[in-house]
């Protein structure tokens, strides 16, 4: 009332309670940054161990960040005890927005987010798909305005940017809500077209193409990536697909090859190591080698 009397626009209500379908590294990374804001977070995922893999990872951002300093005990305690974990969409019920992080399929994405339209039926959706359409994936749900694309950086709890899709169907109250959200997270929102990459991963893949280019031309992953972080880059390319992890790419690219969009010159290496298991930082390795998350050398 007092907003109104002042001739301002009173406050949208915020997001109170978010949930995240697929608790793996982007799912756990995003919950982290709501609950860092104090919003309650509902994990989902298939598999129960993941969930809670997942809450464990969104507690333990929570601890260090009071260790640090940055968050009150009170604050931790409050958001923890609003911090659930489960393998049942049902649980969604009271969110204001859920957000699906789960593998990059569209019939798994699609499927969760139908569920989740029934299960929280007043909820706005959302994606954080890298490469796929928002608006393909809205036109297979009942209400196609619901959805928006908010496609966070890894890892999601410390990357500032957010990328908004609204596509050719969200509603003004979607792209609201979604806006509202990154304000809460105190993201840099950017609104994005609903291109293969958005922005981020379009101009990025260029980059990324011309550096295995590079491998094929005999350069070492070590030495094209030490090449790009002198030149200004917090992380070399293969660094980061190894961080991203090799099926996202490998999904993109599978697309492609069904749907005979291959890029005139193609570079197998990526898929190489795909076939080997060598899926990046968490498998144990990628371009390169890791023992417990962390790089090692070659032997
Ligand atoms: P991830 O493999 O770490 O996690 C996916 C999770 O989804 C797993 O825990 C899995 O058990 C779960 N899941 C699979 N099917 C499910 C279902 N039907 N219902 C519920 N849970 C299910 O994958 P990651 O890397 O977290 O990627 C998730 C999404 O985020 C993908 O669409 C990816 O393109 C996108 N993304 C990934 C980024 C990255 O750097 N890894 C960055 C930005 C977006």
């Amino acid at each position: 009332a007092a907003s109104r009397r002042a001739g301002t626009t009173p406050r949208q209500p915020g997001v109170d309670r978010v949930g995240i379908i697929g608790a793996g590294a982007m799912g756990a990374g995003i919950g982290a940054a709501f609950a860092l804001a104090g919003i309650g977070v509902q994990l989902i995922d298939t598999d129960a161990t993941q969930a809670q893999r997942g809450r464990e990872r969104i507690q333990q951002t929570l601890d260090k960040a009071v260790a640090r300093g940055r968050l009150s005990v009170e604050a931790a305690v409050g958001v923890s005890a609003r911090l659930g974990a489960s393998t049942d969409s049902a649980d969604l019920g009271d969110a204001d927005l859920v957000i699906e992080a789960v593998v990059e399929d569209p019939d798994v994405k699609v499927s969760v987010l139908r569920a989740a339209a029934v299960a929280a039926p007043d909820a706005v959706l959302a994606t954080n798909t890298s490469y796929l359409s928002v608006s393909r994936l809205a036109e297979s749900l009942e209400d196609p305005s619901r959805l928006v694309g908010m496609h966070f950086f890894n890892p999601a709890d410390v990357m500032k940017l957010v990328e908004l899709v609204p596509g050719s169907t969200a509603s003004p109250r979607t792209l609201g809500v979604a806006l509202q959200a990154s304000k809460q997270l105190r993201k840099v929102a950017v609104l994005a077209g609903d291109a293969e990459g958005f922005i981020g991963n379009r101009i990025y893949s260029v980059y990324r193409r011309h550096a295995e280019y590079l491998l094929e031309d005999g350069a070492l992953p070590e030495d094209v990536d030490a090449a790009m972080e002198g030149f200004g880059f917090g992380m070399g390319p293969f660094a980061v697909a190894d961080l991203s992890g090799l099926q996202i790419a490998r999904s993109l690219r599978d697309r492609w090859r069904s749907t005979g969009r291959l890029p005139a010159r193609y570079v197998d290496i990526p898929d190489l190591l795909c076939d080997r298991g060598w899926w990046g930082r968490r498998s144990g390795r990628g371009y390169y080698r890791y023992e417990e998350g962390r790089r090692i050398p070659d032997p």
